[in-house]
């Protein structure tokens, strides 16, 4: 086989060098030459196809969707974020943080898969004794999964390729490399020529193909973020590994909803699929304390309850802290102006933290209502009742601004037994067929004085 032609490119203006240097001879830009392998132009696909018209334009109407067949995973929270199984062909980047999950997730899927279909599991990690190790402890080692212990890309398509699985998994990108290029496995180049042809790969044989990609905290090894526009499917594994709730977020969804979340436990035997996350991340024991509420929020079709705390303290710094975990830091400090502009209530001489129990990350805009009234809870120290749910947006003039699909967070917070619901009045029911009493609010300060 001829060798493969490679050159090293620039990032910036896509100049080329035949070796590496620090600095690129072209733009001047520095650190910014990655080894790319060079597309072959011209050869003898090209001059085959002028003599018949091989190639045959399609039209849109001649194609069949419903030809898409998925494949269920055996794990419905899995199924969900994939928008109803694996569909022949598709590839998936799990990424997440080291020790969150990836392989125990991918080994209990594919130990479901194996029972129906052909499967392959492709570790560059770890050995087989390790991998038959947490199957043991996961309660699945006697399931028909194949095994292949492997970090080379050639090595590992050629054995794909007679083995013919029908769901094949890559444990993890950043351990692959392929021959065709010198720089060490985990470099962007390593990691991106690698993905290319496991793609390549599984478009062809229609394999469906899990590829886990570690996200690393340093920028010069690549993460997963390098890949995201090769592959159908982007899931991201979240969470703190202190806590054992994990989460799977799907980024981009070429076969569903994004935004469609997987809530998970992580336990002794593995991790346990919550059908009800909502139940879970509300810790309803003891009293209701000052600077607590609970908001109603949506992860893609599902409502979701989540306790928001605030705590309001007085500061002895020139720049009192504004402290996030879970949303957004420079909206905090937004809805704090909106909040003293628009409420009269005053926080520049004091530190606020906000945070999201459970580890649960926001980023819709519905939190804003929430976040005020558990700041304003915790500055009064007046707890605003345990039978309470709040959710809408709040705007720079101090209006509150409606959300999407206010009913469904409606119903989620009468189903879990809440008395009083605070939302925008654009978002009020026509007709109210729950057992909720619902507090319309058109502007912050009608907030501010239902609450107080
Ligand atoms: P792992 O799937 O190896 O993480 P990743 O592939 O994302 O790096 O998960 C490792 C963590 O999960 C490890 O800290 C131990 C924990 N764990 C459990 O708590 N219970 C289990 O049954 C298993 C298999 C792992
Ligand atoms: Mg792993």
């Amino acid at each position: 086989m001829a060798k493969t032609k490679t050159a090293y490119v620039c990032n910036n203006c896509g100049g080329q060098s035949p070796q590496w240097a620090g600095q690129c001879a072209s733009c001047g830009a520095w650190n910014s030459l990655t080894e790319t392998v060079l597309a072959r132009v011209g050869g003898a696909r090209v001059a085959g196809l002028t003599g018949d018209a091989a190639v045959r334009v399609q039209g849109l109407d001649e194609t069949q969707a419903e030809r898409i067949r998925r494949l269920p995973t055996g794990m419905s929270e899995l199924d969900r974020v994939l928008g109803g199984g694996l569909v022949a062909g598709s590839v998936v980047l799990i990424g997440g943080d080291p020790g969150i999950g990836k392989s125990t997730l991918l080994t209990q899927a594919i130990a479901a898969i194996a029972a129906r279909a052909k499967t392959l599991y492709v570790s560059g990690e770890e050995s087989a004794d390790q991998i038959t190790l947490r199957a043991q402890r996961l309660g699945l080692a006697g399931s028909a999964v194949g095994l292949l212990t492997e970090n080379q890309v050639e090595v590992i398509v050629t054995a794909a390729a007679a083995e013919r699985p029908q769901v094949m998994v890559i444990d993890s990108i950043q351990t692959m490399f392929t021959d065709t290029l010198q720089s060490a496995p985990g470099s962007v180049a390593q990691v991106r020529e690698s993905a290319a042809q496991f793609v390549r790969h599984a478009k062809r044989s229609g394999t469906a193909l899990f590829l886990v990609g570690h996200v690393t905290k340093e920028g010069t090894l690549a993460g997963p973020r390098v890949l995201e526009h090769m592959v159908d499917t982007v899931l991201y594994f979240e969470g703190d590994a202190s806590s054992t709730f994990r989460i799977l977020r799907a980024i981009k969804n070429r076969f569903g909803a994004v935004n469609e979340i997987g809530v998970f436990a992580m336990t002794e035997a593995g991790l346990r699929e919550v059908g009800n996350p909502s139940a879970m991340f509300l810790s309803r024991q003891g009293d209701s304390v000052a600077g607590s509420v609970v908001l109603a929020t949506q992860e893609g079709t599902r409502p979701l309850l989540v306790e928001v705390q605030a705590l309001v303290d007085q500061s002895h710094l020139s720049n009192p802290r504004r402290v996030c975990v879970g949303l957004d830091t420079n909206r905090l400090a937004m809805l704090l102006a909106v909040l003293h502009r628009h409420g009269g209530v005053v926080t520049y001489d004091q530190d606020v933290f906000v945070n999201v129990v459970g580890g649960v990350r926001i980023a819709e805009t519905a939190a804003d209502l929430a976040v005020l009234a558990a700041t304003v809870s915790s500055l009064r120290n007046r707890p605003l009742g345990k039978d309470l749910v709040v959710f809408g947006e709040v705007g720079l003039a101090g209006e509150v601004r409606p959300v999407q699909r206010g009913q469904d967070r409606i119903r989620e917070a009468a189903k879990l037994g809440f008395k009083r619901v605070m939302l925008p009045a654009a978002n009020m029911p026509k007709a109210t067929e729950h057992e909720v009493e619902l507090i319309p609010v058109r502007r912050l300060a009608d907030a501010l004085s239902a609450l107080a």
